[in-house]
């Protein structure tokens, strides 16, 4: 069998909840390249799944329990990855989070808590991997997270994520500018909807698979595999000179006016 062009590389994936997860797909995809690779998983109720998916991989890996809303757990987490991996080269953050409470509201009904838990879950986390992240990544590498179409124009309903994953993709452009000298890309994926337990929880999304269905330009929804496969790419020498970009895997909806 031909070696893969991630054999010998690290790779840290936070964010597989099930086999529904996009990380799960980009896991399967960095993993049959030959990546060797960590699942970071939010906590003990989802320990035995991510602990028998990452041996279900192509290439093995292993699962440690990391809550990235605890510095505490994250400490941890980069602690066991050093002493077992001592250089990281792919990285990546694919969790979002909202309570119920501000998905539910508008806006400018949000409570103040629910805007720090969103803001703390869904884009602070990404800055605190990087940090924990930057000293192992002695020979460069990517940050990869993922983001939605939200961000840049009005998604009815997504209203406090759409905030949110701008912060992120701002996060992503100055974390690229901060890191491109030590040979680190920053980039995210926006993939139009796809039905995973996150997407579920944002009222009326239903529509939105459909509505996307209809207008995108290639009239699909875009497959988990798809998105592994974007994220192989961005993790190949085919990804070596793009930092600091929000790339869209949508079927082309967001060229669309109108
Ligand atoms: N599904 C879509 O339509 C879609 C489209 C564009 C972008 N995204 C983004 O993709 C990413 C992954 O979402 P998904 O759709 O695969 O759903 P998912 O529910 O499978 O993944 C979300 C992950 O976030 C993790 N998470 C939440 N809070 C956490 C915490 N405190 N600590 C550690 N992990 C935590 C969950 O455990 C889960 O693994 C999210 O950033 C989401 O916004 C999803």
């Amino acid at each position: 069998m031909n070696k893969g062009f991630l054999e010998g590389k690290t790779a840290l994936v936070f964010g597989v909840a099930n086999k529904r997860s996009l990380a799960w797909a980009i896991a399967q995809a960095w993993s049959s390249e030959g990546a060797s690779l960590v699942l970071g998983y939010q906590g003990e109720r989802l320990r035995e799944n991510a602990e028998e998916l990452a041996r279900s991989l192509p290439k093995p890996g292993k699962a440690i329990g990391c809550d990235v809303g605890e510095d505490a757990e994250l400490d941890t987490f980069f602690a066991e990855v050093a002493r077992e991996a001592p250089v990281v080269d792919l990285v990546l953050h694919s969790v979002a989070f909202a309570p119920k409470e501000a998905l539910d509201h508008e806006l400018s009904e949000v409570k103040r808590d629910d805007f720090l838990v969103s803001f703390d879950i869904s884009v602070y986390s990404f800055l605190a991997i990087a940090r924990r992240a930057k000293p192992l990544m002695t020979r460069g590498g990517l940050l990869l997270t993922l983001t939605y179409y939200g961000s840049e124009k009005v998604t009815p309903q997504y209203h406090i994520m759409g905030t949110a994953k701008a912060a992120l993709e701002a996060s992503v452009r100055y974390l690229a500018f901060e890191l491109g000298p030590r040979g680190i890309r920053v980039n995210a994926l926006s993939p139009g909807p796809v039905n995973t337990l996150a997407a579920r929880g944002i009222p009326g999304f239903v529509q939105m698979l459909k509505h996307h269905q209809e207008k995108a330009p290639l009239r699909k929804l875009v497959e988990p595999a798809e998105v592994g496969a974007a994220a192989a790419f961005l993790a190949s020498e085919g990804g070596s000179a793009i930092t600091g970009q929000t790339i869209y895997l949508d079927g082309g909806y967001s060229i669309l006016g109108a």
